[in-house]
């Protein structure tokens, strides 16, 4: 390990090829990045197009000729496997007068027909036909109105990326070093057969979308923003669940991993140690006590493997630029308009392990979304009526900067720093800003 600085970049001027550099500098980002409508758009083109992001989980897609409605940035598509079992996101938009051609969120066809004027489509996006075809001229060339194609679909072990970009890098070399902390939470999961559930828990908040990416890695806020589930889980005892964010957690063992390409983690592993002290330290769930009763006396051998996997995985685990993993959960982060954002909680199962193991996640993944994701909802939406204050131009981001001894470097190019360090935002808008400027990779 050697010590480093992280990043040496100083922008300031804007110039005719980087004109977003203005905005972005080593230490802080401009507020219009938040409330500017034409940035929005350009976003929702160059980072929701030009780099790969999350569409949806294979198994929300199970069997051939499956599909499920998702969307890349504002572009509604549909996610399908074809009869062979084949992947392709297509976008949702009827190559007729523009209606969507799926309206539904889920499900199993082989055509979508579109509701406006009947026009049919396969799951692949070929056109099958348009209705009473003698309204066409001879020149009518079924195969140049097909539904338009997301041009790269990829799945990494079950987590189904897509882009627009032919340049983008492959998918294993875009997520890079966020791989091994992917690989560790679908390998909870005997075998790694995650399934994302049915129903999934949504909230909508008004702010910018970037608000929920500036949190996902900020181990700075539990403390203050979490005090009333902290306070709760004091009382318990000192080793709770997320109580150990609240004593100078920089002292602690927890570190904040910058990965590249935007992508970060928080690691509160080293919090717990030991089998079973995962599980020994969450906070109170109805039924608790009956399920490690029953876990311990049907299962002695094998017991506190599956109670620390009825428990979060203990990372948060920031992939750019739509895609959280927290705790257990696949959260995703949808962008609706400038100050507009929809963050969907998606539940999963894992194979490979008794019935009881999985409803007990169930209430484990109950606990966050419920109790702790309203507190940052409430802060996204006071920061963006904060942003309001137009003479007061800038966010900052340079917690963590030029402090001796936090940050070190491994040999990848990952720096490691304390947990608090503002790096996951620093590492992400170096990225946004190479896709805004369309730098090449
Ligand atoms: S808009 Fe789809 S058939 Fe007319
Ligand atoms: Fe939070």
């Amino acid at each position: 390990m050697v010590v480093t600085p992280e990043i040496s970049r100083h922008t300031a001027e804007v110039s005719p090829e980087s004109p977003w550099n203005a905005y972005v500098r080593q230490d802080r980002v401009h507020r219009t990045l938040y409330t500017d409508e034409h940035v929005f758009n350009e976003e929702m083109v160059k980072v929701f197009g030009h780099t790969w992001v999350y569409l949806a989980h294979e198994s929300q897609l199970p069997e051939p000729n499956s599909f499920v409605s998702t969307k890349l940035g504002l572009r509604p598509i549909v996610v399908t496997r074809d009869r062979h079992g084949e992947l392709h996101a297509v976008f949702n938009r009827c190559a007729h007068r523009a209606a969507t051609v799926c309206r539904e969120e889920a499900g199993v066809a082989k055509s979508f027909q579109c509701p406006y004027h009947g026009w049919t489509f396969k799951n692949t996006g070929e056109l099958v036909g348009a209705p009473w075809p003698q309204g066409y001229g001879a020149d009518f060339d079924k195969s140049k109105f097909g539904l338009g194609k997301v041009t790269r679909v990829q799945s990494y072990r079950g987590f189904i990326f897509g882009t627009l970009s032919e340049s983008a890098p492959s998918l294993p070399d875009y997520l890079g070093e966020a791989k091994p902390w992917l690989d560790y939470w679908i390998d909870r999961a005997p075998d790694g057969e995650v399934i994302v559930r049915s129903a999934a828990h949504r909230m909508g908040y008004r702010g910018n979308w970037k608000l929920a990416f500036d949190n996902a890695g900020d181990g700075y806020h539990p403390s203050f923003s979490h005090r009333s589930l902290l306070e709760m889980a004091s009382r318990m005892g000192d080793s709770k669940d997320m109580s150990y964010f609240g004593k100078t957690p920089d002292d602690g063992p927890m570190k904040v991993y910058s990965l590249g390409n935007g992508h970060s983690v928080i690691d509160q592993r080293p919090n717990f140690e030991g089998p079973g002290s995962i599980w020994a330290n969450q906070r109170p769930q109805p039924g608790r006590e009956k399920f490690e009763e029953l876990i311990r006396s049907k299962y002695p051998e094998d017991a506190e493997r599956l109670l620390d996997v009825s428990a979060g995985a203990q990372i948060n685990l920031s992939i750019f630029p739509n895609l959280l993993l927290i705790g257990n959960q696949i959260q995703v982060i949808e962008p609706l308009g400038v100050e507009r954002t929809q963050l969907t909680w998606n539940a999963t199962s894992i194979g490979g392990v008794p019935e009881e193991v999985n409803t007990m996640r169930m209430r484990t993944q109950e606990d966050f979304p419920a109790f702790g994701e309203p507190d940052d909802q409430a802060n996204f939406e006071e920061v963006q009526r904060g942003l309001a204050v137009s003479e007061e131009e800038w966010i900052l981001m340079n917690r963590g900067l030029n402090v001796e001894g936090w940050q070190t470097m491994d040999e990848n190019g990952v720096v490691v720093t304390a947990v608090t360090d503002e790096i996951h935002m620093r590492g992400y808008y170096e990225e946004w800003l190479r896709l805004m400027n369309g730098e090449a990779k």
